[in-house]
């Protein structure tokens, strides 16, 4: 498998729809604007101020990490470089490669982290020990 680094790990504009006075429609289909086709999407909201979430890298899953609502901090970690992101547009999204530590952070109040998945839920997938990560980076 291929090993990415933080710097494989870019802001991908979705673009959006606006409309007069209506408001703005942002959409993501499986049409080659990611690098995967999602099959799974999950979010993160009532985060309390303070609080982080994150904590893992995954072995295979691939996400993008958008904040629909609010803002927050996403730290992608390779093991060598660490990289942080403020996320708030929701037409942004983070591309978070196979075998990236993340750390996610400073939620604002009502912050909507919402996540498109590469992958259904495999608890197997997640590296949650940051020594361990330390070692499987090492190991590629
Ligand atoms: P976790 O991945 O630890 O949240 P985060 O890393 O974003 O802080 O997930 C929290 C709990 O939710 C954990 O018990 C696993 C469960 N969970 C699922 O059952 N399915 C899912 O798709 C996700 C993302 C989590």
């Amino acid at each position: 498998m291929a090993k990415f680094s933080v710097n494989d790990c870019p802001i991908i504009d979705l673009g959006k729809i606006q409309g007069e006075r209506r408001g703005s429609i942002t959409v993501v289909e499986n049409d080659g604007t990611l690098p995967f086709d999602v099959k799974r999407v999950y979010y993160l909201y009532d985060v309390p101020g303070g609080s982080s979430r994150g904590a893992h890298a995954h072995r295979d899953l691939s996400q993008l990490i958008i904040a629909a609502s609010g803002s927050f901090q996403v730290t992608l970690d390779d093991g060598r470089l660490k990289r942080t992101f403020f996320l708030n547009r929701p037409y942004q999204g983070l591309l978070v490669r196979q075998g990236i530590w993340r750390d996610l952070d400073d939620f604002s109040s009502g912050a909507v982290c919402m996540v498109l998945a590469s992958d259904v839920y495999i608890k197997e997938d997640y590296i949650r020990d940051y020594q361990e990560f330390l070692e499987y980076r090492k190991g590629f």
